[in-house]
Protein backbone atom coordinates (compact mmCIF):
# COMPACT_ATOMS: atom_id res chain seq x y z
CA UNK A 1 0.00 0.00 0.00
CA UNK A 2 0.88 3.63 -0.69
CA UNK A 3 2.72 4.87 2.35
CA UNK A 4 0.74 8.40 1.93
CA UNK A 5 -2.37 5.96 1.79
CA UNK A 6 -1.50 4.03 5.41
CA UNK A 7 -0.31 7.13 7.41
CA UNK A 8 -3.61 8.60 6.64
CA UNK A 9 -5.55 5.62 7.64
CA UNK A 10 -3.70 5.34 10.72
CA UNK A 11 -4.36 9.15 11.58
CA UNK A 12 -7.83 8.50 10.78
CA UNK A 13 -8.00 5.24 13.03
CA UNK A 14 -6.18 6.53 15.92
CA UNK A 15 -7.66 10.36 15.65
CA UNK A 16 -4.17 12.04 14.89
CA UNK A 17 -4.66 15.55 13.38
CA UNK A 18 -3.28 15.96 10.03
CA UNK A 19 -3.02 18.57 7.16
CA UNK A 20 -6.88 17.87 5.08
CA UNK A 21 -7.00 16.96 1.65
CA UNK A 22 -8.04 20.66 0.65
CA UNK A 23 -4.66 22.44 2.96
CA UNK A 24 -2.91 19.47 1.70
CA UNK A 25 -3.14 20.29 -2.41
CA UNK A 26 -2.38 23.90 -1.40
CA UNK A 27 0.94 23.11 0.42
CA UNK A 28 1.73 20.91 -2.56
CA UNK A 29 1.51 23.38 -4.95
CA UNK A 30 3.25 26.05 -2.73
CA UNK A 31 6.46 23.82 -2.81
CA UNK A 32 6.13 22.99 -6.22
CA UNK A 33 5.82 26.25 -7.11
CA UNK A 34 8.51 28.13 -4.61
CA UNK A 35 11.24 24.64 -4.83
CA UNK A 36 11.78 25.64 -1.28
CA UNK A 37 15.38 24.25 -0.43
CA UNK A 38 15.05 24.70 3.42
CA UNK A 39 11.70 24.11 5.21
CA UNK A 40 10.54 24.49 8.92
CA UNK A 41 7.68 22.62 9.98
CA UNK A 42 5.99 23.46 13.13
CA UNK A 43 4.27 20.30 14.18
CA UNK A 44 5.09 16.99 12.94
CA UNK A 45 2.40 14.58 14.38
CA UNK A 46 3.44 11.69 12.63
CA UNK A 47 5.25 13.16 9.67
CA UNK A 48 2.17 13.36 6.89
CA UNK A 49 3.14 16.60 5.87
CA UNK A 50 6.75 16.62 6.64
CA UNK A 51 6.89 13.33 3.94
CA UNK A 52 4.70 15.48 1.87
CA UNK A 53 6.88 18.14 1.63
CA UNK A 54 9.59 16.22 0.74
CA UNK A 55 8.00 14.39 -1.83
CA UNK A 56 7.68 17.46 -4.04
CA UNK A 57 10.69 19.63 -2.94
CA UNK A 58 14.13 19.65 -4.16
CA UNK A 59 15.85 16.58 -3.82
CA UNK A 60 18.80 18.01 -2.11
CA UNK A 61 16.66 20.39 0.16
CA UNK A 62 16.66 19.82 3.82
CA UNK A 63 13.33 19.69 6.00
CA UNK A 64 13.45 20.30 9.90
CA UNK A 65 9.99 19.35 12.13
CA UNK A 66 9.11 19.85 15.93
CA UNK A 67 6.77 17.88 17.42
CA UNK A 68 6.67 17.79 21.22
CA UNK A 69 4.63 14.39 21.38
CA UNK A 70 6.75 11.22 22.37
CA UNK A 71 4.43 8.94 20.89
CA UNK A 72 3.68 10.86 18.15
CA UNK A 73 7.47 11.39 17.24
CA UNK A 74 7.82 7.56 17.79
CA UNK A 75 5.58 6.96 14.30
CA UNK A 76 6.85 9.82 12.81
CA UNK A 77 10.43 8.61 12.74
CA UNK A 78 9.58 5.08 11.59
CA UNK A 79 6.98 6.75 8.66
CA UNK A 80 10.07 8.92 7.96
CA UNK A 81 12.37 6.14 7.86
CA UNK A 82 10.37 3.92 5.49
CA UNK A 83 9.78 6.40 2.99
CA UNK A 84 13.86 6.62 3.14
CA UNK A 85 14.06 10.15 3.86
CA UNK A 86 15.52 10.20 7.20
CA UNK A 87 18.66 12.45 6.01
CA UNK A 88 16.39 15.33 4.45
CA UNK A 89 14.01 15.07 7.40
CA UNK A 90 15.34 16.27 10.69
CA UNK A 91 12.63 15.55 13.68
CA UNK A 92 13.15 18.15 16.45
CA UNK A 93 11.70 16.90 19.87
CA UNK A 94 10.43 19.49 22.58
CA UNK A 95 8.33 22.90 22.62
CA UNK A 96 8.26 24.89 19.57
CA UNK A 97 8.37 27.75 21.57
CA UNK A 98 11.37 27.56 22.88
CA UNK A 99 13.16 25.48 19.95
CA UNK A 100 12.37 27.84 17.45
CA UNK A 101 14.44 30.39 18.92
CA UNK A 102 17.73 28.20 19.19
CA UNK A 103 17.15 27.82 15.75
CA UNK A 104 20.50 28.99 13.49
CA UNK A 105 18.95 27.96 9.84
CA UNK A 106 17.57 30.09 7.64
CA UNK A 107 14.00 28.90 5.86
CA UNK A 108 12.47 29.07 2.54
CA UNK A 109 9.43 28.22 3.45
CA UNK A 110 7.58 27.25 6.96
CA UNK A 111 4.68 25.43 7.56
CA UNK A 112 2.83 26.50 10.81
CA UNK A 113 0.46 23.63 12.55
CA UNK A 114 0.90 23.10 15.75
CA UNK A 115 -1.17 25.25 18.49
CA UNK A 116 -3.20 27.73 17.32
CA UNK A 117 -3.25 30.19 20.06
CA UNK A 118 0.74 30.17 19.55
CA UNK A 119 1.00 31.51 15.62
CA UNK A 120 1.94 34.96 16.17
CA UNK A 121 4.55 33.94 18.77
CA UNK A 122 6.06 31.14 16.35
CA UNK A 123 6.43 33.83 13.44
CA UNK A 124 7.82 36.19 15.54
CA UNK A 125 10.51 33.63 16.75
CA UNK A 126 11.06 32.99 12.98
CA UNK A 127 11.06 36.30 11.18
CA UNK A 128 15.15 36.76 11.14
CA UNK A 129 15.18 33.38 10.00
CA UNK A 130 13.41 33.52 6.56
CA UNK A 131 15.19 33.95 3.76
CA UNK A 132 14.04 37.07 1.60
CA UNK A 133 10.97 35.71 -0.86
CA UNK A 134 10.23 33.01 2.04
CA UNK A 135 6.81 32.02 2.41
CA UNK A 136 4.74 30.84 5.27
CA UNK A 137 1.77 28.97 5.56
CA UNK A 138 -0.39 28.77 8.27
CA UNK A 139 -3.05 25.97 8.35
CA UNK A 140 -6.62 25.99 9.80
CA UNK A 141 -6.35 29.70 10.42
CA UNK A 142 -10.14 30.38 10.47
CA UNK A 143 -10.37 27.55 13.04
CA UNK A 144 -14.32 26.21 12.17
CA UNK A 145 -15.25 29.29 10.74
CA UNK A 146 -15.37 30.55 14.46
CA UNK A 147 -12.31 32.93 13.63
CA UNK A 148 -14.93 35.18 10.60
CA UNK A 149 -17.92 34.07 12.33
CA UNK A 150 -19.84 37.39 14.02
CA UNK A 151 -21.01 34.87 16.72
CA UNK A 152 -19.29 35.05 19.71
CA UNK A 153 -16.89 31.73 20.12
CA UNK A 154 -17.38 28.83 21.96
CA UNK A 155 -15.93 29.57 25.45
CA UNK A 156 -13.43 26.86 25.53
CA UNK A 157 -12.03 28.29 22.00
CA UNK A 158 -12.05 32.26 22.99
CA UNK A 159 -8.27 32.54 23.01
CA UNK A 160 -7.54 30.27 19.93
CA UNK A 161 -9.99 32.59 17.83
CA UNK A 162 -8.08 35.69 18.99
CA UNK A 163 -5.03 34.68 18.99
CA UNK A 164 -5.60 33.21 15.17
CA UNK A 165 -7.40 37.20 14.37
CA UNK A 166 -4.04 38.97 16.01
CA UNK A 167 -2.22 36.96 13.90
CA UNK A 168 -4.41 37.25 10.60
CA UNK A 169 -3.86 40.91 11.58
CA UNK A 170 -0.61 40.74 11.70
CA UNK A 171 0.42 39.59 8.27
CA UNK A 172 -2.32 41.41 6.53
CA UNK A 173 -0.96 44.60 7.82
CA UNK A 174 2.99 43.95 7.91
CA UNK A 175 4.64 45.34 5.12
CA UNK A 176 7.45 42.57 5.73
CA UNK A 177 4.71 40.69 4.27
CA UNK A 178 2.02 39.70 1.28
CA UNK A 179 -0.69 37.46 2.45
CA UNK A 180 -3.56 35.75 0.70
CA UNK A 181 -6.06 34.06 2.80
CA UNK A 182 -7.54 30.90 1.20
CA UNK A 183 -11.28 30.34 2.89
CA UNK A 184 -11.97 27.17 1.62
CA UNK A 185 -11.88 23.80 4.23
CA UNK A 186 -10.70 25.08 7.16
CA UNK A 187 -8.44 28.16 6.05
CA UNK A 188 -5.11 28.49 4.87
CA UNK A 189 -2.59 31.86 5.27
CA UNK A 190 -0.37 31.90 2.46
CA UNK A 191 2.75 35.02 3.48
CA UNK A 192 5.18 35.98 0.99
CA UNK A 193 7.84 37.64 3.12
CA UNK A 194 9.33 41.11 1.42
CA UNK A 195 12.67 41.44 3.70
CA UNK A 196 13.17 43.67 6.52
CA UNK A 197 14.36 46.73 4.82
CA UNK A 198 10.72 47.44 3.22
CA UNK A 199 9.87 48.54 6.53
C1 LIG B 1 -2.30 19.45 13.45
S1 LIG B 1 -1.03 18.52 14.13
C2 LIG B 1 0.22 18.56 12.90
C3 LIG B 1 -0.15 17.80 11.68
C4 LIG B 1 0.96 17.66 10.65
N1 LIG B 1 1.50 18.95 10.28
C5 LIG B 1 0.41 16.98 9.42
O1 LIG B 1 -0.38 17.62 8.71
O2 LIG B 1 0.75 15.83 9.17
C6 LIG B 1 -0.35 19.57 15.33
C7 LIG B 1 0.80 18.95 16.10
O3 LIG B 1 1.47 20.01 16.79
C8 LIG B 1 1.94 19.49 18.01
N2 LIG B 1 2.18 20.60 18.91
C9 LIG B 1 1.27 21.38 19.53
N3 LIG B 1 1.87 22.32 20.26
C10 LIG B 1 3.20 22.13 20.12
C11 LIG B 1 4.34 22.78 20.63
N4 LIG B 1 4.23 23.82 21.44
N5 LIG B 1 5.56 22.33 20.26
C12 LIG B 1 5.69 21.26 19.42
N6 LIG B 1 4.64 20.61 18.90
C13 LIG B 1 3.41 21.04 19.23
C14 LIG B 1 0.84 18.54 18.47
O4 LIG B 1 1.34 17.58 19.37
C15 LIG B 1 0.35 17.96 17.15
O5 LIG B 1 0.93 16.71 16.89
Amino acid sequence: MDLFKEIEEYAAEYNIPIINKISSNRLIDVVKKNKPKSILEIGTAIGYSALLMAHYMPEDGKIITIEQDAARIDIAYNYIARAGKSEQIQLLDGDAGTILSQLEETFDMVFIDAAKAQYLDYLCKIIDKLSSGAVVIADNVLFRGMVMSEDPPLRRYKTIVKRLKEYLQFVNTDPRFSTTIHYEGDGVAISYYQGANKK
